[in-house]
């Protein structure tokens, strides 16, 4: 997904119908419980060829906000349960959801307890390594319950207004930090506006989505396709563009500069008419179902301006794409590797860029070109 100046054109096309008509007039509560849905009658994750295992990285399970100091939440991330709390020292920690000693689970039902999480059907209470620290009624915690991952414990970052773990499927340490985007922090910003869907797809096809170049014109009624210039560094992928936008004010230069710190964590920043960063968060729940978030910060000072409604725009049609890319997302199948022609963007080497954040032998293969 790279957003595009598509609004004075996108009512004209003929190309892009097809997500309009499906789309219709959703719009207000509709269209975002249609964000949140996902189809349970699609052939499953094996027909639709999406076997592959959840790439290492860094993702966001929860916005900060949503976990209040003694509160508990129950998630779903990496075909899994788990339970996100903050304790009473502003810490937030995630363990799976189920507990060691019976099964339940720790997050339905289940009470922060100082810094611990205490299990709602014997009340053992568990600590961020997955440690049990506290038995009420008995004096002896059996040896195996107090080591660290009795229950799996997750490596947690809390940056940028999100909740972070770290997913390695081999459990092994994370390999880098998340990025810290100073925006986040800065007063003269705006507080993030949220937005997210689940796709009924892998997370890689989301990937792919951002260097497919051609869709942009078919799917999103861009004009033309813009110029992309893709940088691969390690972990770090830069797609920058630049594109002329139409406004009231004329024809302004806009720049787009979209950037991925490894497959869950990314940062865009859109500058020519309006200033705006969007940061994304995206995470697998199911080999074929994944949640992705869109957190929006303007210059608060054009906000209210006369660029208020420029700036209310950009965040209406970068929506708006995502949620034609859902329409053809939630069906589609992973063609792997594809089969491209010239024109289509570098999917190839963005595979290559994805490919470091496998651990086995089950990752996609590259597109021929
Ligand atoms: S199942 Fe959790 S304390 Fe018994
Ligand atoms: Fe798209």
């Amino acid at each position: 997904m790279i957003p595009q100046d598509t609004t004075p054109q996108a009512e004209d096309n003929p190309l892009n119908t097809a997500t309009r008509v499906f789309l219709g007039d959703l719009s207000g509560d509709g269209l975002l419980a249609w964000r949140l849905a996902v189809d349970g009658d699609r052939p499953g994750p094996d027909e639709r060829n999406m076997q592959t295992e959840f790439m290492m990285g860094w993702y966001c399970i929860a916005y900060s906000h949503e976990v209040g100091v003694g509160q508990v939440k129950p998630v779903r991330y990496f075909a899994q349960d788990l339970a996100v709390w903050r304790g009473e020292d502003g810490q937030a920690r995630v363990i799976d959801a189920y507990c060691a000693h019976y099964g339940a689970n720790l997050a339905v039902g289940g009470k922060v307890y100082g810094n611990l999480l205490e299990c709602p059907f014997h009340a053992w209470r568990w600590n961020e390594k997955g440690a049990c620290e506290e038995i009420p009624y008995s004096k002896v915690i059996p040896p195996k319950a107090k080591r660290d991952n009795c229950i799996p414990s997750w490596p947690v970052r809390e940056v940028n207004g999100m909740v972070m773990v770290w997913h390695h499927p081999d459990k092994a340490e994370p390999q880098w930090e998340p990025i810290e985007f100073s925006e986040a922090t800065d007063d003269g910003w705006t507080d993030f506006r949220t937005y997210e869907w689940h796709v009924g797809t892998a997370m890689e096809n989301i990937a792919d989505n951002a260097v497919d170049v051609s869709h942009f014109k078919y799917v999103h009624g861009a004009k033309t396709v813009p110029e992309y210039e893709f940088e691969f560094d390690g972990i770090k992928r830069t797609i920058t563009s630049y594109l002329k936008m139409h406004t009231p004010r004329g024809e302004i230069d806009g720049k787009i500069e979209s950037i991925s710190y490894g497959p869950g964590q990314g940062y865009v920043r859109f500058s020519g008419i309006t200033d705006t960063v969007m940061m994304t968060g995206t995470c697998p729940v199911e080999r074929d179902v994944t949640h992705n978030r869109m957190a929006f910060t303007q210059p608060k000072a054009n906000v209210d301006g006369p660029t208020a409604g420029l700036t209310r725009a950009i965040v209406k049609d970068i929506t708006r794409q995502f949620d034609q890319d859902k329409v053809i997302l939630d069906r589609h199948k992973r063609v792997d590797p594809p089969l491209v022609c010239a024109g289509d963007g570098p999917f190839g080497r963005n595979r290559i860029y994805y490919e470091q954040f496998y651990a086995s032998s089950t990752k996609p293969k590259p597109a021929a070109a």
